[in-house]
Formats: C-alpha cells, structure tokens, sequence
C-alpha cells in the first residue's frame, strides 16, 4: 500500500462501469475541475448514465484512445462489488494502457491526515476514514460508511452505505460488508467474503464466506439464492 493523491484529476477522466458507482463518482471529479468525457461498459445495449456523454464497449477503450492525440487521460473503474475482482482487474488493464488511476473523496468524507489511501479509491459522501486506517487499490467506502482507527482494507475490498468497521479490522482482498452492518473490534472479515445487510460481525469470518444476521453467521451456498 502506499499513499497516492486524493482529487487530483487530469482535466479527462473516463469512468469504466456506467450504473450507480459512475453516478457517485462523477459529480465528485467535476466538482474538482476535471470532466467525465466518456463512460465504458461491458453491457450490452447499456445506455449512458449522463446525457451527452457517450457510452462504449469496454473492447473499444484502445482506438478512442489513440484518437486523443496523446493527451493524459484519468480513470476511475466504477464497479461496485461483488466485484471487487473485476474492479482490480479492469484497473490493471487500463493502467497498462496508459491511462492515470483516480482516487476520489467527497469534499464532506472525513480523511485522517495519517491513513493510507491506495490507488483508484472511491469514497463517497460523508465517509469516514480514521487514523492510520489502510486502505489498498481500488476499495469503495461508500455513503456514510465509516471504517476506524487501524483498520486495514485490502486490494478491492468494500464498506458499503452505513456501515461501520470498529477500530483494528481487517477485510481481505474483494471483501464486501454490506449496507448498515457493524464488524466488532480487531475482526478480520475473509478474501471475497460477503457480510450481508445488517448483520453484526462478532468473530472473524472465514475467506469465501458469506455471513447474515445477528450475531452474523455463515450461510451456505444452498441457502443463497440460485440466481
Ligand atoms: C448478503 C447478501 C449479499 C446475500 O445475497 P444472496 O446470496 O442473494 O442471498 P439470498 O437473498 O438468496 O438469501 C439467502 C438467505 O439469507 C437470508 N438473508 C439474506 N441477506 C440477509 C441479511 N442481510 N440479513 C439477514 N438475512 C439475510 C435470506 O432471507 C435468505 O433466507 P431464507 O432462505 O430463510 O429466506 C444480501 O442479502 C445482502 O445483504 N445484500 C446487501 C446489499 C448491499 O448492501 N448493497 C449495497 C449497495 S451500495
């Protein structure tokens, strides 16, 4: 993990997943000075998220870049999870095509002045990130989520809205807690793991597992939806 610069944009940014994640992020980059030029997703027949910004396939991104005459081009990969993964991975490809990774913060989440913040970080409005909190590449702390004092987030991990890390906690690679849930102090929540709605975290939760209720335990996978 190492420190990067938090909204600092090049004046072009593309956002690569065009849903909810591309709405949080873009009025944060503008408010900044820089503009959201284009939005790439994988979905087929997806419209575009913003009136008058286009929308391409994602296979598209290498010939609209080499027809923007060399300029610096910023990005953010605005996939929320489950898909941490593909969050990491898309990252990696466009940062190999020459593209400049974003980290972003409402101008209202609360940052300590000595926690870590990786590359391509989102953090959204009214967010809190404590002292010496650690965060790697590509983790989404979103709408009033809090995440405390030491915590440590690995690459693509995500807090979602409301949700409270107590101090010392540590999420895994692509791990997800979901909406309101708290995770007890000095926890640590598994790579890929999924910590459901709601749910009280009071020991640690195993890689891979997805974890409901109060206290929260584990589900299995023929108790999930099918779907
Ligand atoms: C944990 C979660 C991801 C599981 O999803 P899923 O694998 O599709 O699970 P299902 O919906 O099939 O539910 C399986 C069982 O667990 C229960 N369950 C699911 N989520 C639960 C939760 N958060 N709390 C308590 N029970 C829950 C279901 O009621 C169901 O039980 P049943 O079989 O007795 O009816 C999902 O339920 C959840 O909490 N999502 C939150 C999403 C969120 O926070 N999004 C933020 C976006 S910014």
């Amino acid at each position: 993990m190492h420190m990067v610069p938090v909204n600092t944009f090049p004046p072009s940014v593309i956002l690569y997943g065009g849903t909810g994640q591309a709405k949080i992020a873009r009025p944060i980059i503008e408010q900044y000075g820089a503009r959201v030029v284009a939005v790439f997703d994988d979905t087929p027949g997806l419209p575009s998220p913003f009136p008058g910004t286009p929308i391409y396939p994602g296979a598209e991104l290498p010939n609209w870049l080499a027809q923007q005459g060399g300029a610096e081009i910023g990005f953010s990969v605005t996939i929320g999870n489950p898909h941490g993964r593909a969050r990491l991975a898309i990252h990696d490809r466009l940062k190999g095509l020459g593209l400049v990774p974003v980290s972003f913060a409402h101008p209202t989440a609360f940052i300590d002045e000595s926690a870590v913040i990786g590359e391509g970080a989102q953090i959204s409005a009214g967010a809190i990130v404590l002292a010496e909190a650690r965060l790697g590449r590509c983790c989404i702390i979103n709408t009033k989520a809090s995440v405390d004092h030491e915590d440590v987030l690995e690459d693509g991990a995500e807090v979602a809205p409301g949700a409270t890390l107590c101090g010392l906690v540590r999420l895994g690679q692509a791990a997800w807690v979901c909406a309101g849930a708290t995770v007890l102090p000095r926890l640590t929540i598994g790579a890929d793991a999924i910590v459901g709605a709601g749910a009280v975290v009071t020991r640690d939760i195993p890689d891979g597992a997805t974890a409901v209720g109060v206290p929260a335990r584990p589900i299995t996978k023929s108790e999930r939806n099918p779907k």
